[in-house]
């Protein structure tokens, strides 16, 4: 693989750099402050084209070359981008064949970015070209350091419905199918008697009367993968005929559906990746570790890289809401602390005209008197500290089951309810771990999954038979499989799976299910007699090897199995019948950004003013100290309880979980900790997943507030504040990255505050 890292040393930091947007006197102003920042690298070039090739075969390179010039001069690398995103107006002029057109059957309109057919050949043809002419030129500049292809493939373009389209996805069908008859037996198109006599009769899936064959709109999405795969594999070639430089382009994981990023995973040599939060969530923070996690796992463990998000507020959401306080700094460390060895942001220098003049930019139109340019500096120099963190990996013992396969076909049309939904139950298993302070890899469910302790499938819809004998295989080797419902039901065409549900997970999870019972919405279901409660859904589940360990209590399948056990030698696969809410330490909201500016400084009254007149934002409930209390204080007093047992050699030892634990098997045969709604925190699905961990094995920080993101990166302990509280975490030991002190014991995280200490010795 060409080489990476990318800079000589220490950690990327920067963004996209739009110089052409400004007259060359600010160019200068730019490198200026780039330097005053800490920036080391820029992605430069992404929307050039129509300034490099201004008419078809002319080319005008002046302006680059001396951007370039300039930023080398500087000492800023560059990542130099092919701007293949938004071809120029001619090209779409002169190819009207090659517009986008969507399912409706609209022809997109111009005067925007992504508005060009993936399949048309005119554009290949165009894009290589102006590839070419760029590699060639600039692979031996010396600022130079990495190569950046497109923007976001399929961001606004994922699918085009076009005649060039369908000639290409009836290539595509032939080339998977081999004859006709092969796609009719896979799509079963004698539902309906929509047999099809020839590849020739094949249509994309546009907009239909009525429900489509599935297994058309399954191939079609993944044709449109392919298809941009090749636009991006066409250009990457080309790059390498000139330069061994690492070639990357920007994903965006994992708010790009149609994207399956495990196709693309192998395609570039470095992963890089977008993240915006999402500002209506008061926990954005765990969907961006969620975000980080399945990047670096779609990574396959290695660095990625953090190509953009904001420093502030982004501009194409129905509120935008500018980061909090110490928001951008928490963003930024979350996401190196789970991989990345980059941290750069869309963009440098804030835009005057076009559509994003109101997004954030590390230079905003405020200027450097700002808190957000000083906050830029500061991040800048706090970075050049984490060097040493540069291509250390983040190592986990749990792994989620990702497919985005499973996450289309789940959501087509007419399901058993409308409130299935793959990203819900994914984010409700990842949030409840992150709540246990327990990092996790995300995993195909083909994947080697043989090292880790645990691995929970919260929504395999469609689930192959290879896949699900992949499984099994885990579990009856001493592993421990949590899936949710609604898994194992169909394969990759859609089709059922013979028998009764859930198919090829029967044997495994030693149980069938007769009938599916969803609930009417709000509506809920208890389970158990410790106040668990269900959502959405609830079903018959007829046991055959395995026991129950909690019923349902109410509902159309009161007196029924809703979570049961399958003893497989040393290895167990748990099944959960109905939705279970991740739950939250106290429910008090304290997930939500701090008010405090910094970490050094009292919190600002004048802005909790502010934000307690907004009822509607998650921020302005106040923690429950009781719970914070409990946070501050060992619980195990011993002085060095936090930390996980088994990499410290310290005793983990918790009184108020393990006591839980020390009663005993429930009268179902599950840990008891299945009983502790008595622990904050421990109901619904946390107090499940919590008796789960403990039975595999699962070690884990203990006693710490769920407001507290702990995570491990080689040597180096990343403790993230996001609560309102102070945090004493014991058993972390080393030196503090940013204050150069010696932490012999416990380490005391400010609200809001990050705190990275590298382990004495590198123990
Ligand atoms: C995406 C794009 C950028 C910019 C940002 C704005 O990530 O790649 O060009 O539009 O969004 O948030």
């Amino acid at each position: 693989m060409p080489g990476y890292p990318v800079l000589p040393e220490g950690i990327a930091y920067g963004g996209d750099y739009n110089p052409e947007q400004w007259p060359e006197e600010v160019w200068h102003d730019d490198v200026r402050l780039m330097r005053e920042a800490g920036v080391n690298l820029v992605s430069l070039g992404i929307f050039n084209w129509s300034l490099l090739e201004p008419a078809e075969g002319v080319y005008d390179f002046g302006r680059l070359d001396r951007i370039i010039d300039l930023l080398d001069a500087s000492g800023v690398k560059v990542d130099l981008a092919t701007p293949t995103s938004s071809p120029p107006v001619w090209f779409r002029k002169a190819h009207p064949d090659s517009r986008l057109v969507d399912r409706e059957g609209h022809v997109i309109a111009g005067g925007s970015r992504h508005s060009f057919c993936p399949s048309s050949p005119h554009y290949a043809t165009a894009a290589g070209r102006i590839a070419e002419r760029i590699a060639s030129r600039y692979a031996s500049h010396p600022a130079v350091v990495m190569w950046h292809v497109h923007n976001e493939y399929g961001w606004a373009n994922a699918q085009c419905y076009c005649e060039t389209s369908a000639e290409a996805f009836r290539d595509w069908l032939r080339e998977r199918h081999g004859d006709v008859g092969a796609l009719n037996t896979a799509w079963g198109t004698t539902f309906w008697g929509l047999t099809y006599g020839s590849f020739e009769e094949v249509e994309p899936p546009r907009v239909a009367p009525v429900g489509q064959l599935t297994g058309l709109q399954l191939d079609f999405a993944r044709f449109c993968v392919d298809a941009h795969i090749a636009n991006f594999r066409r250009e990457r070639d080309v790059i390498r005929r000139f330069s061994d430089l690492p070639v990357t382009t920007n994903f965006m994981i994992p708010n790009c559906r149609p994207m399956d990023y495990w196709r693309w995973a192998g395609e570039v040599d470095v992963v890089s990746n977008d993240h915006y939060l999402d500002a209506a969530r008061a926990d954005g923070h765990i969907e961006l570790a969620l975000a980080a996690d399945l990047t670096r796992s779609v990574a396959g463990g290695r660095p990625w890289m953090l190509m953009e998000h904001s420093t502030g507020a982004v501009n194409w959401q129905p509120r935008n809401l500018a980061k909090r306080p110490g928001e951008m700094r928490r963003n930024s460390l979350a996401h190196v602390a789970r991989g990345s060895d980059s941290v750069l942001f869309f963009q440098w220098r804030a835009s005057r005209y076009g559509a994003e003049k109101f997004h954030s930019a590390m230079l905003p139109h405020a200027g450097t008197g700002s808190e957000l340019w000083n906050d830029v500096v500061a991040l800048g120099a706090e970075l050049g500290k984490l060097g040493r963190v540069r291509g250390s990996r983040v190592e986990a013992d749990v792994a989620l089951v990702w497919d985005w396969e499973s996450y289309w076909a789940l959501e087509l049309e007419w399901r058993p309810t409308a409130d299935l939904d793959f990203r819900e139950r994914v984010e409700a298993f990842y949030e409840a771990l992150w709540r246990e302070h327990v990092t996790v890899d995300f995993v195909h469910p083909s994947a080697d999954i043989s090292g880790y302790k645990l691995v929970v499938a919260p929504s395999s819809y469609l689930l192959t038979e290879a896949s699900a004998k992949n499984l099994h295989r885990y579990a009856e080797a001493g592993g421990h499989l949590v899936v949710s419902y609604f898994s194992g039901i169909v394969d990759e065409n859609d089709t059922i799976h013979s028998g009764p549900y859930p198919g090829v997970l029967r044997e495994v999870l030693g149980l069938s299910v007769e009938e599916f019972h969803p609930l009417r919405e709000n509506e809920t279901v208890a389970l158990g007699d410790h106040g668990l409660t269900g959502r959405i859904w609830s079903e018959r589940v007829r046991l055959a090897g395995a026991h129950a360990v909690q019923d349902f209590t109410e509902g159309p399948d009161a007196g029924h199995p809703a979570v049961t056990c399958h003893e497989l030698g040393a290895g167990a696969a748990w099944y959960i019948a109905t939705a279970l809410d991740p739950s939250r330490d106290g429910d008090d909201g304290s997930t939500a950004p701090d008010p405090s500016r910094d970490e050094d400084t009292a919190p600002d009254p004048s802005r909790d003013e502010d934000t307690a007149l907004d009822s509607s934002r998650g921020s302005d409930v106040i923690p429950d100290p009781s719970h914070d209390g409990d946070a501050v204080s060992d619980p195990a007093g011993d002085g060095d309880a936090a930390l996980d047992p088994s990499r410290d050699g310290e005793a983990a030892s918790d009184p108020a979980r393990d006591g839980d634990v020390a009663e005993g098997r429930d009268s179902h045969g599950l840990p008891g900790a299945i009983h502790d709604g008595g622990v904050a925190g421990g109901r619904e699905l946390r107090g499940v997943l919590r008796a789960i961990l403990d039975r595999a094995g699962v070690s884990r920080p203990r006693g710490l507030p769920d407001t507290l993101e702990f995570v491990r990166r080689g040597d180096h302990v990343f403790l993230i504040n996001h609560g309102h509280e102070p945090v004493t975490v014991r058993g972390v030991s080393g030196t503090g990255v940013f204050d150069d002190a010696e932490y012999p014991g416990p380490v005391t995280v400010p609200p809001g505050g990050v705190t990275v200490v590298e382990r004495a010795g590198g123990a």
